[in-house]
């Protein structure tokens, strides 16, 4: 199953920013496609914790970048990066500790984290790093 697909709308304006965001997507669309199929447990929690990982990496080059240029949006581009990571770890304990699995809500929650993510606070921040004066380039992961 795919849950959500690469579309022109999430482009950034940065090609290496936008392929961590679909490298984001494809394990998203692997989780999905491991719920659907009723993939083992372990199989599923896997594929959370590659997440979880990609996500930090990508973040941390995202507010790297922010550091570097002063970036007046930061806490609350922060912010955003660090509620969906808080909330994954919380589904990927909860999960691992019990039988319940309540991915869909999970990938509903990934879903609009993402696109939030992306659509807003990322598109922004490649904007002011074109402008700036100390312009660098966007992080590629
Ligand atoms: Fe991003
Ligand atoms: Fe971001």
């Amino acid at each position: 199953m795919k849950w959500i697909g690469w579309d022109e709308k999430y482009a950034t304006g940065n090609a290496g920013m936008d392929q961590g965001h679909k490298r984001l997507m494809s394990l998203i669309n692997e989780l999905a496609d491991s719920m659907e199929r009723n993939a083992p447990k372990e199989f599923c929690s896997d594929i959370l914790a590659q997440f979880i990982e990609q996500a930090r990496i990508h973040f941390g080059h995202e507010e790297e970048l922010m550091d570097r240029l002063q970036y007046p949006r930061a806490k609350e581009h922060k912010t955003v990066h660090d509620a969906m990571l808080s909330d994954v770890q919380a589904f990927k304990v909860s999960y691992d500790a019990s039988d319940a699995s309540e991915f869909i809500t999970l990938l509903v929650v990934l879903d609009s984290w993402l696109k939030r993510d992306i659509e807003a606070e990322d598109t922004a921040l490649v904007a002011f790093a074109a402008s700036s004066p100390h312009s660098i380039a966007p992080p590629n992961s």
